[in-house]
Formats: structure tokens, C-alpha cells, sequence
């Protein structure tokens, strides 16, 4: 058994005393890792597809995919089935589909960015749906089934198991029917879908082998749930699926919940008062799991707004999570939360390179030739990636008064222990916006009960404004539309969380203290504890290596599920390839840079090479290292 104590000085004269003995854990599912949007441009297939194929499009999304594991595991692209393409009619009226502008998404999704899709069912593919309206029912069912037999083929039913599938996005808003779906209609094309999805994969479509049918669950209606008369469409859905429950196509209610001026518990209002009236009017739904998969702080992503830049979209996506879980602790309307999402999976575009409701920020290098794309983690990138090292079992989240009217919050999870191998702690601290006036020194502490084993180790790593934040490094500089190497250096060095402190605890009763004091509002701040049996950090897999312009390269890889919790930061060396092969010795190029995540973009400049070999490794609290990851040679055409 070993107390750490962790105090938490701040603004007042408040004491507030925790301990394992009175915290309850509960189960804590991860339920918050769903990413999404748009692609821009025209919705048709070749729109699409050539929207998709941009290479801007492409490091966006493989950015994305380099957080930690498993701090985004869905994404949700709107239109996505466009990429199918529409040949003709068979002789017996019946469509035939060219899969491989699909296919080849799918797979970079699957092989390379290690992503799953929430595929929703929308399109018109080449005009089928609209042609035949009288039988539109039957072309969707043997679409649903034709993709998903299709996809089974070629990846096997395990590599499928984690996609999801959601019926047309909105389609009670005009800009998103655009089969011009009628209350009748539409009804009949969920239930068309719910029949193809659950007619796919029968014993003798595929190869021959055996399968076991496997239950898809169809996720809907993705609604806006507006009033009745302006949004017929998902009202009517539900209205028949309390009708009858049994007879429901839907198996997920999915639902979209914004803020209205940018926080966290206006989503988290917003979702709570509108399941109590759907529960109200419909209550044989109490029983369905529910998502919102659109939860984000204020509608419209590309209004630029200033928070949208900064720390503070960070610590609202965080405090979103957090609000939500006490939410579905709490038993009431979202008791049944299976999971929210945050479309803010977009590609940002001149001037609001920070300021667009996106994971990154983009600069389109249109002086370079030919042009190319630099990015840039947001706060809220880092945000995302420090939920990824979430423990699976929480506490309710907590609210220590900071003052009369504001509260730091607080959330506690652990991994392990009870018998298994080491035990793991992770807490967030999140501090409100602003705080009263009185600027009085005062003390929060939390003896945090670990009784965990005698030998571990703390790391504590904080975002706050200034430091952790790449947009007032880019406004210092005077907010160049095409930042140059110095600038953006020094921009990637603000982006990732701030190493705060970490070192071992040796003893009973050791004490922590973070002076939250002199750190400027809104902070948040990551604390693991690891004790020393927990697993050892496993040797990165997958190193890629992939051009950003001349001279310069993104360099990403994936890390181990179970043996990243402790991890403190990543190396990456290098050896320079010359002319007379591989001479030179191996160099740390990420000498100072603190990683947590695992990639690293590495420009060397004028007077270096990005020729070579490269190879990666982790290091834990503990300051033990990972074995290497496999040699990865690079060489620029
Ligand atoms: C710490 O936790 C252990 C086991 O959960 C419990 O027996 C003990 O009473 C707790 N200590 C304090 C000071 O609450
Ligand atoms: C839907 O209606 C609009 C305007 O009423 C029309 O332009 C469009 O062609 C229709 N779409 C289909 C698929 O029928
Ligand atoms: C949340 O809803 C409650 C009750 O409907 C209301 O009193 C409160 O002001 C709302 N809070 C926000 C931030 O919208
Ligand atoms: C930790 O516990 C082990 C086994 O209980 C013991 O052998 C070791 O001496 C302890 N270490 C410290 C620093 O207390
Ligand atoms: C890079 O840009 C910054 C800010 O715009 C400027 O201060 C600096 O002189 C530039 N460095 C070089 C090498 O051009
Ligand atoms: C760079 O080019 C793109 C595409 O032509 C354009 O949209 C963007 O505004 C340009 N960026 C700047 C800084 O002019
Ligand atoms: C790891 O190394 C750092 C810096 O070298 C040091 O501050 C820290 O205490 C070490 N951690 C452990 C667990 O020894």
C-alpha cells in the first residue's frame, strides 16, 4: 500500500482529502475515440475519390493515426461509399460495382493508419437510387450486402469486426438527402439496409469456408432530432421502433448533440434533454444503447473561431469525456452511452490554418515547388492522446471548488492489479477556464490510495497556453502564411504535452507537489503511476517513413496495446546513407524533444540528408529502454 499524495496549489483556501478507500471503480470503456468529416469537393465518385486521394487529405489522416493506440480508433467519413463505383446492369437488371477506389481506401485505412470505418450507408453510386425509385429497397439491400460480402473476401470476418455500420447521415437536412427521401421511403431504405447487412455473409458466399454468421448492429438515424414537423424523418424511425421494438432496424441510436457557444456541458445538456424527451415519447427505447456522433463544442467546423486554435478546444474535448461519463454513471438519460465522436477530423484551409474546428493545423506551402503540406498538432491532437492513457476502470469524475464558482475536475482510473501483472494509475486534472478574482494561495490534496506495489514510478505532463500551444508560437512570429523551418521547429516543439516532472517512488507516503499556481489558465495535467511489474514497453512495429517535401520527412509508427501506458518518450535515431554506403554512425535526431506520442518530423535543413536509416525506441518511466524497432531505409527520389 503506498499513498501518493498529490496537492494542487491553487487559487484558494480549500482542502479537499481523497482516497482509494472510499472511491469506487467502474468499469471505463473507451468510448470517446471516434473521429469524422467531410471530404470538400464535389459528391459524386470521381469527387470523392479525388478528394480522398489528395496527398494534403492523406498526411492529415495519417497524422491522425499516429497518436497513441487507441486514442482514435473510428473514423467516420461522410460519402465514403461513393468510392464505389457504378459499371452497369447485368442481364438481369441487377447493378454491377467496381470496388477499387474502395477497396484501396480501405485498405490504407486498414494497413497503414490502423483505423476502422464507420461506414454510413449514403450515396446515389452513378445515379442507381435516383433511376430506380420504385425499387430502391432492393437495390440497397443487395448493395449493403454486396459491399459488406465483398469486404469479407478480401479481409476475413475478424478484420471486420470492429467497423461499424450507420444509416444516411442528417436526412431530415436537405444538403444531405439527396434521394429526396420521403417519410415512407426512408423507413423502407433503413429496413432495406438492415436486411442487406444481415444477409451478408452467408455460409456459401464465402470461398466456401465456413463462417459463422456474425450479427452486424446498424447504427441510426444520425439525426439532428429538430421538431417534429421540420425533422419527419428520424422522429418517424423511432415512433415505428416503439411500435414495435422487436421489428427495429436500428440496433444503436445515434444521435447529434453540439454545444451552442462552445462548452462542454451545453453538449452534454443538449444530449441529456434530448433523450429524456425521446424516452418520454418512446419509452420502449429505454433499453437501446445510444451515441451522439457529433458531439462537438459549437456547430459548423469551418467558422473559425479563436478556441478552436488553443489549449482551450483541448481542455473542452477532455472535459467533454469527462462530463459524459459522469453522465452515464449518473443512471439517468444517458445511462446507455455507448460511445460520442468528434467530427473534427477536417483539413483546414487558408487563413484559418488553427482556427477551424480540426486535429491540425494545415499550411498549404503553395512558394515551394511543387507545393506541398505542412501540419502542425493542435492542442486538441495532444488532448486526444492523453485520454489514450486512461486506465479501464474509473471513478466518477470529482469537482474540487477552486472558488464560490469554479471547479477543477478531476478523473481517476487504474489498470491491473487484484492479481494481475503490476498495477497502473492514470489521473486528469482539468481546471476550470477562469477563476474568481481573489487571488489567494491555498492547497488542494489528494492522497491518491494506490496500494500499489512498493517500487514505482510517477510521470506528470500538463498542456497549459503558452507552452503547449504551436498557434501563439505562429501569432509571436507574426502569423506567416508560409512559416519557415525555424518557425516551424518551433512550433512542433510547443505541440506535444509538456513534460512536467517524473522520477521514482521509493517510499510510503510519498509526496507529490504540482504548483498549479504558477501555471496559466486553463491547464490540464496527465498523472501515471506505474509500478515497476507492470508490462515492459515492447519494441515499435510498423516504422514508416513517408516524404513531406524535399529534405524532409514524417515519421510515424505503431506502438504495442498493452505496454505503452508507462512509456515517457520516444527516440528516433538515424544513420546518414553517403556515397560510399552506410558510414556514419548512428545519431539521435530527436535529441531535447520530448515524445510521447509516436512520430516525429524530421527536416534537417539545407545542410543535412534525410537519406538513410532510421529506427525507434521507447522509454518508460523507469528509464528503461524498449528494444529497437526494425531498420527502415529511406532514400529520396
Ligand atoms: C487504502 O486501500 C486499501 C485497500 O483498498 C484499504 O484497505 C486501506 O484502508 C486504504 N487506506 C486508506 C488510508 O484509506
Ligand atoms: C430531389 O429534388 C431536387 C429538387 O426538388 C431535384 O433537383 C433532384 O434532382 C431530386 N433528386 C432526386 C434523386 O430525385
Ligand atoms: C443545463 O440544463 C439545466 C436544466 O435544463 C439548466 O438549468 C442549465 O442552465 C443548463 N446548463 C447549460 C450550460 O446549458
Ligand atoms: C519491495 O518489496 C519486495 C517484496 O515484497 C522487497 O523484497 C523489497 O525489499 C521492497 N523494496 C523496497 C524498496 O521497499
Ligand atoms: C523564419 O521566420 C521567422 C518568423 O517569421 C523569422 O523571425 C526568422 O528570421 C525566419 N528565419 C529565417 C532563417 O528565415
Ligand atoms: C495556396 O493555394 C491554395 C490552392 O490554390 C489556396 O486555396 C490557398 O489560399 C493558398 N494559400 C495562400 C497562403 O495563399
Ligand atoms: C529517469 O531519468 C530522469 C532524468 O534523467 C530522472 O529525473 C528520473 O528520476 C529517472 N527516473 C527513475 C525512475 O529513475
Amino acid at each position: 500500500m503506498l499513498p501518493l499524495v498529490l496537492i494542487l496549489l491553487t487559487l484558494a483556501r480549500i482542502h479537499a482529502h481523497y482516497t482509494s478507500g472510499d472511491v469506487l471503480y467502474h468499469p471505463l470503456p473507451h468510448f470517446w475515440t471516434g473521429v469524422g468529416f467531410c471530404p470538400a469537393g464535389r459528391i459524386d465518385h470521381m469527387g470523392i475519390e479525388a478528394s480522398l486521394a489528395t496527398p494534403a487529405l492523406q498526411m492529415n489522416l495519417r497524422q491522425i493515426s499516429a497518436l497513441p493506440v487507441g486514442a482514435v480508433t473510428h473514423i467516420r467519413i461522410h460519402w465514403l461509399l461513393e468510392l464505389i463505383q457504378f459499371r452497369q446492369y447485368d442481364a438481369s437488371g441487377i447493378p454491377i460495382y467496381d470496388f477499387t477506389k474502395f477497396d484501396d481506401f480501405i485498405d490504407f485505412l486498414h494497413e497503414e493508419l490502423r483505423l476502422s470505418p464507420v461506414l454510413e450507408w449514403m450515396g446515389n453510386l452513378g445515379g442507381v437510387f435516383q433511376e430506380n425509385p420504385m425499387q430502391m429497397p432492393f437495390y440497397w439491400e443487395h448493395l449493403v450486402k454486396t459491399t459488406v460480402n465483398h469486404q469479407l473476401a478480401r479481409h476475413g470476418s475478424a478484420r471486420l469486426a470492429n467497423w461499424r455500420y450507420e444509416t444516411w447521415n442528417e436526412p431530415d437536412l436537405r444538403v444531405y438527402n439527396k434521394l429526396n427521401l420521403t417519410s415512407q421511403s426512408y423507413l423502407d431504405y433503413v429496413q432495406a439496409v438492415r436486411q442487406g447487412l444481415s444477409k451478408a455473409g452467408n455460409l456459401d458466399t464465402y470461398e466456401g469456408k465456413v463462417q459463422l454468421p456474425m450479427y452486424r448492429a446498424l447504427r441510426g438515424p444520425a439525426g439532428l432530432f429538430k421538431s417534429s414537423d421540420t425533422h419527419p424523418l428520424c422522429w418517424k424511425l423511432l415512433e415505428q421502433c416503439n411500435k414495435k421494438v422487436v421489428y427495429c432496424p436500428i440496433d444503436i441510436l445515434t444521435f447529434h448533440r453540439k454545444g451552442i457557444d462552445g462548452t462542454a456541458t451545453e453538449i452534454v445538456n443538449g444530449s441529456l434533454s434530448l433523450m429524456a424527451k425521446i424516452y418520454e415519447d418512446y419509452p420502449n427505447l429505454k433499453s437501446m444503447p445510444v451515441a451522439n456522433d457529433e458531439a462537438d463544442p459549437v456547430a459548423v467546423w469551418s467558422t473559425p473561431r479563436e478556441f478552436q486554435a488553443d489549449v482551450r478546444y483541448g481542455i473542452t474535448l477532455i472535459s467533454t469525456v469527462m462530463e459524459h461519463w459522469h453522465a452515464k454513471l449518473a443512471g439517468g438519460p444517458l445511462a446507455r452511452l455507448e460511445s460520442i465522436s468528434h467530427d473534427n477530423a477536417f483539413l483546414s484551409y487558408h487563413p484559418h490554418e488553427f482556427t477551424q474546428r480540426t486535429l491540425l493545423a494545415h499550411f498549404q506551402m503553395n512558394e515551394t515547388e511543387p507545393p506541398h503540406s505542412q501540419f502542425i498538432q493542435k492542442p486538441v491532437y495532444a488532448a486526444l492522446g492523453m485520454l489514450a492513457k486512461l486506465g479501464n476502470r474509473a471513478a466518477d469524475m470529482e469537482l474540487v471548488n477552486m472558488d464560490r464558482k469554479h471547479s477543477v475536475e478531476v478523473l481517476r482510473t487504474v489498470s491491473g492489479g487484484v492479481g494481475g501483472p503490476g498495477q497502473y494509475m492514470a489521473a486528469i486534472f482539468l481546471s476550470p477556464e477562469k477563476a474568481g478574482p481573489q487571488r489567494t494561495a491555498f492547497h488542494h490534496k489528494y492522497t491518491l490510495n494506490m496500494s500499489i506495489a512498493n517500487e514505482s514510478a510517477f510521470i506528470t505532463e500538463i498542456l497549459v497556453p503558452h507552452t503547449t500551444d504551436p498557434y501563439f508560437v505562429w501569432q509571436q512570429a507574426g502569423s506567416p502564411a508560409y512559416p519557415n523551418a525555424t518557425l516551424r521547429e518551433a512550433m512542433r516543439r510547443a505541440q506535444t504535452p509538456k513534460l512536467y516532472e517524473t522520477g521514482p517512488i521509493w517510499q510510503y507516503n510519498s509526496e507529490l507537489v504540482i504548483n498549479s499556481a504558477t501555471l496559466p489558465l486553463p491547464w490540464a495535467v496527465l498523472l501515471r503511476v506505474c509500478s515497476s511489474a507492470w508490462p515492459k514497453l515492447r519494441r515499435p512495429q510498423q516504422l514508416s517513413i513517408v516524404e513531406v517535401t524535399h529534405r524532409e520527412v514524417f515519421i510515424s509508427w505503431a506502438e504495442h496495446p498493452k505496454s505503452t501506458q508507462c512509456l515517457r518518450s520516444y527516440e528516433v535515431w538515424f544513420k546518414e546513407r553517403d556515397s560510399k554506403g552506410p558510414a556514419a554512425d548512428w545519431q539521435l535526431i530527436s535529441h531535447g524533444w520530448h515524445l510521447p506520442y509516436p512520430s516525429f518530423q524530421y527536416a534537417p535543413g539545407d545542410k543535412g540528408s534525410v537519406n538513410g536509416f532510421y529506427k525507434v525506441r521507447g522509454v518508460n518511466v523507469f528509464n528503461e529502454t524498449s528494444p529497437y524497432s526494425q531498420i527502415v531505409e529511406y532514400l529520396e527520389l
